[in-house]
């Protein structure tokens, strides 16, 4: 559904590039999208590879301090500061890039940070997902897609759903006239809030 009920005031969009490459496909089909939000709309953006993020270290149930490092510090505020965080990861192995993945983790260090009060800031907010894929059966991505419908669910947030582009290539995410029509009024749709899938899949589980 496409509305623009929702007011624009106040908005500011993250964007979190997830490639493992510059210049890929997610990147050309983001900016597409972002092209259409409004100019005053504040959009910054962040290459989550160039930045020397150590893999996530799990000290949520030990003592003392947890030092934090200027990297996690500069994508916690940019995180904390915007309404809209837009993770524009390509679709690796069906779901969300290391990069990406490595970037999220580190919202469950924020979860249990004193002070940061990290879920009552998300609540409310909208997380969108971005991704390009070489395959072009496009349900190959629900993984990702309901992997982040779950983590906006798990942190009270909006879910404005993932636009999807097909390539592999740099570039040839410019042929998906689909995708680039799509991108067009992405960020124009409702966003409600996020719920856990009610279906279970059993597919696996033994
Ligand atoms: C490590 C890796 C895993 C990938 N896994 C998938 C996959 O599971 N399904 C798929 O359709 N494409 C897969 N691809 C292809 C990429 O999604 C595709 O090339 C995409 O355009 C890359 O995005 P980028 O140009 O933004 O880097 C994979 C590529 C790499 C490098």
């Amino acid at each position: 559904m496409i509305t623009d009920e929702h007011p624009w005031t106040g908005r500011s969009f993250l964007f979190l590039l997830g490639s493992s490459r510059p210049g890929g496909n997610t990147e050309t089909l983001a900016r597409a999208a972002a092209e259409h939000l409004p100019a005053d709309i504040p959009q910054r953006w962040v290459d989550l590879n160039e930045l020397p993020l150590p893999d996530f270290q799990d000290g949520r149930h030990e003592t003392g301090e947890w030092p934090v490092e200027e990297t996690e510090q500069m994508l916690r505020e940019a995180t904390l500061e915007a309404t809209d965080v837009v993770l524009a990861t390509p679709l690796y192995w069906y779901t969300v890039s290391a990069q990406t993945k490595r970037y999220l983790d580190y919202w469950s260090g924020w979860l249990g940070t004193p002070g940061l009060d990290f879920k009552k800031h998300m609540a409310g907010r909208t997380l969108w997902g971005v991704t390009v894929m070489a395959e072009r059966q496009e349900n190959r991505a629900d993984t990702l897609t309901e992997t982040l419908n779950s983590t906006a669910a798990y942190m009270g947030m909006r879910f404005g759903g993932v636009l999807l582009g097909n390539g592999s290539r740099p570039g040839q995410v410019r042929n998906d006239e689909r995708a680039l029509r799509r991108a067009e009024d992405f960020f124009h749709r409702e966003a409600p809030l996020a719920e856990f899938p009610r279906v279970e899949s059993t597919a696996g589980v033994v």
